[in-house]
């Protein structure tokens, strides 16, 4: 160490912020629209565009307007796209999502025939599909069944990938989804598909305007019994390492910015790729107060995903995507 000393005006920190190159050369986290994913709503009918009231600037899309937005995507250097559903009906085993003309499966045949190089992500979870809003099958009391749940999950797995999804996304939090969704793609042929796990996902409050978006809310009680509880730091390293161990490819933690340190711990356990997800409460909260002009929206979320990335997250899932992709591009000094 080298004393400094009292004459020195400017500390060593100091003099290494003082222009915006310095500060580049010093840098220690970058934002790439490359680790950006792009959540999507797809919707039935044609020529649909209908915005989430609680979500500005995001949409309900049919599919030529899907195409549309992941040609915007595109154009800003996002390369990946993360698919949710909104079924034409609901039952209770939530057959859509396993159905191979469900509105996923369209969307995913739809962007890699004008974009075969796009990543498509096809989240997997049966909760916008059945009736009751959970996340799988239920006992004749109500409880959310488990084992029995496995075999739809890995059915919609498989049945996304036949579309062509690059990769599957289970969000579900049954216990053993990973391996029994690994064992029916194996078994299918796509032993080259990643799955990406939410594996540290909490029972949060930041979810609620997806469920505007998606209308996936449960029609009775909530989501604790299965998801985590958000308390738990270790629990989640436990949740992460028993994804690993069945196969994942890629782990995720959801949410982020109330979660950091959760990213921060699994970044320290594991190897494998880390995404985060940047969740719709999260999206929310930060159009509201822009909107209000009680904050600046382009530092805000910059500054947030920066903070993401810090905490360890490899890539992160954003309803900011495009808006962050075209800032990133504005700031190319
Ligand atoms: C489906 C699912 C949810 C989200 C992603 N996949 C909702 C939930 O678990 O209730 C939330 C995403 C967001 O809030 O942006 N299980």
């Amino acid at each position: 160490m080298v004393a400094i000393t009292r004459a020195n005006q400017f500390t060593r920190t100091r003099r290494t912020r003082r222009t915006e190159a310095l500060r580049g050369l010093v840098r220690e986290t970058r934002l790439d629209p490359a680790q950006f994913i792009a959540p999507l709503f797809v919707t039935h009918g044609a020529n649909v565009r209908t915005e989430i009231s609680s979500m500005p600037g995001q949409y309900q899309l049919s599919l030529d307007q899907l195409a549309r937005e992941a040609a915007e995507l595109r154009a800003v250097g996002v390369r990946a796209v993360l698919l949710f559903g909104l079924p034409a009906a609901k039952d209770p085993r939530g057959s859509e999502g396993y159905d191979e003309q469900g509105i996923v499966q369209q969307a995913i045949r739809e962007l890699k025939r004008v974009d075969p190089d796009l990543v498509v992500i096809a989240d997997i979870c049966l909760c916008e599909y059945t009736d009751h809003g959970h996340c799988g099958l239920l006992t004749p009391t109500g409880e959310v069944d488990n084992d029995p749940s496995l075999d739809l999950l890995a059915r919609m797995a498989q049945s996304m990938v036949d579309a062509g999804a690059d990769i599957v996304a289970p969000s579900d939090m049954m216990d053993g989804r990973v391996a029994a969704i690994r064992e029916r793609l194996d078994e299918a042929g796509h032993v080259a598909t990643p799955i990406m796990a939410y594996s540290a996902k909490y029972a949060s409050a930041f979810y609620g305007p997806f469920r505007e978006a998606a209308g996936s809310a449960p029609q009775f009680g909530d989501r604790r019994g299965y998801q985590m509880d958000p308390p738990n730091v270790r629990e989640a390293i436990r949740e992460v390492e028993a994804d690993i161990e069945e196969g994942a490819d890629i782990v995720m933690v959801k949410p982020a910015l109330a979660y950091l340190d959760v990213i921060r711990a699994v970044r320290d356990r594991t190897d494998l790729p880390l995404c985060a997800y940047n969740v719709s409460g999260e999206y929310a909260m930060v159009k509201a107060a822009a909107a209000n002009g009680w904050l600046d929206e382009r530092r805000i979320v910059l500054e947030t995903l920066t903070s993401i990335r810090r905490a360890g997250a490899d890539m992160i899932i954003t309803y900011h995507a495009k808006a962050a992709a075209r800032w990133l591009r504005e700031d190319v000094r």
